[in-house]
């Protein structure tokens, strides 16, 4: 089977903890409704760090964590939504900093599916180009800056953090669904800030109407039809991918979640027919972290010896666009 092997990984999540109760000083909040309704009691939030150098830390510490210096990278996929920059890209930021001046860069936009998505993608080149040895997939995320908070219903949700992968082709098991139902795109977006020009004559976009009337720059959501689309992704995706390769899905060790809210997980696992136990959680103290939350998840699973050589995982995610995907991979 052609696949990957995840050689090296890191993150970076930023010093600045946000508690449950430092949100209800800003809004009519409580530690106990975010922590039974989402699972969150705290996310981290950058104070002071730029999405890039978010990337360009998690990067670093994969690229350490492989054994492989920077130059040796071929090709750098990044899935950020809050980009410092709307050109260039992260990819291309970040490939200066950690000396991958032989890697091609750019930026993929699957929102909290980027991982997943990136990660497919990169196997994808190490699959038609032979002389690509290494690939760095980062996921590195600021969402402060597009959250909303005097909005309790969603500022309760996002943290700020990154993660990178370092991956090369193998022999080892593999199987990835990704998939998107734009229909949904209403349902969770940010829009960009309204530009006024001198030649500008209508006072209103056509953005601003219909089905994306609602919101400001800040992330809007419709939080009972993401919730309703989000328990029926996870497993869904997941069935997709394991289908492909005829895979019992009780043969997964490891379902590493995009953490988005505990009941969602919950519910997935229970689609599913597989305990809460083998589904890497750390929602906790993250938050959802948007693409950066699934890699982040792995690194921590992989440093704190949860997740070993050999272990059959299952990244599986959902998002914005509305996206979903999966992947199957063996660590
Ligand atoms: N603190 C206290 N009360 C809150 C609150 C908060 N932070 N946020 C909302 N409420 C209130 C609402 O105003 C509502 O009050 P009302 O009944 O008087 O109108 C009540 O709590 C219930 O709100 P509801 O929206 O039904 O809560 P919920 O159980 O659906 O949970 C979310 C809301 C946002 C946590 C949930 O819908 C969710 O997680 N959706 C998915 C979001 C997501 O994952 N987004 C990112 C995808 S990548």
């Amino acid at each position: 089977m052609f696949g990957i092997e995840i050689v090296g990984t890191g993150a970076y999540c930023p010093s600045l903890s946000v508690t449950n109760d430092d949100l209800a000083k800003v809004v009519d909040t409580s530690d106990e409704w975010i922590f039974s309704r989402t699972g969150i009691r705290s996310r981290r939030i950058a104070n002071g760090e730029a999405t890039w150098e978010m990337g360009a830390a998690a990067a670093e510490e994969a690229l350490r964590s492989a054994g492989i210096n920077g130059s040796e990278v071929g090709l750098i996929i990044d899935t950020t939504i809050t980009s410092d920059f709307s050109t260039p890209s992260m990819a291309c930021v970040i490939q200066s900093r950690i000396g991958a001046g032989n890697a091609a860069a750019f930026d993929l936009g699957a929102a909290c599916s980027g991982f997943v998505y990136g990660l497919d993608a990169a196997k994808r080149y190490l699959q038609t180009d032979p002389e690509l040895k290494y690939v760095l997939v980062v996921s590195n995320e600021k969402l402060s800056n597009i959250t909303d908070y005097s909005d309790r219903s969603s500022c309760i949700l996002f943290g700020d953090g990154a993660a990178a992968a370092v991956v090369t082709r193998s022999e080892k098991l593999y199987s990835s669904y990704i998939g998107a139902n734009g229909n949904g795109a209403k349902f969770l977006y940010a829009k960009n800030h309204k530009v006024l020009h001198p030649f500008r004559t209508a006072e209103t976009d056509s953005i601003e109407t219909g089905e994306f009337a609602n919101g400001s720059v800040f992330l809007f959501q419709d939080g009972k039809e993401v919730y309703k689309f989000a328990t029926k992704a996870l497993p869904s995706a997941a069935k997709k991918a394991a289908e492909k390769i005829n895979m019992d899905i009780n043969n997964i060790d490891w379902f590493i979640p995009h953490q988005a809210n505990i009941r969602i997980i919950e519910a997935a696992a229970k689609n599913l027919g597989v305990p809460m136990d083998k589904f890497v959680v750390n929602i906790k103290e993250h938050g959802n972290t948007s693409s950066a939350s699934i890699p982040i998840a792995l690194h921590e699973a992989i440093t704190s010896g949860q997740v070993k050589r050999g272990d059959k995982l299952c990244l599986v995610g959902f998002g914005a666009g509305l996206t979903l995907g999966a992947i199957i991979t063996e660590y």
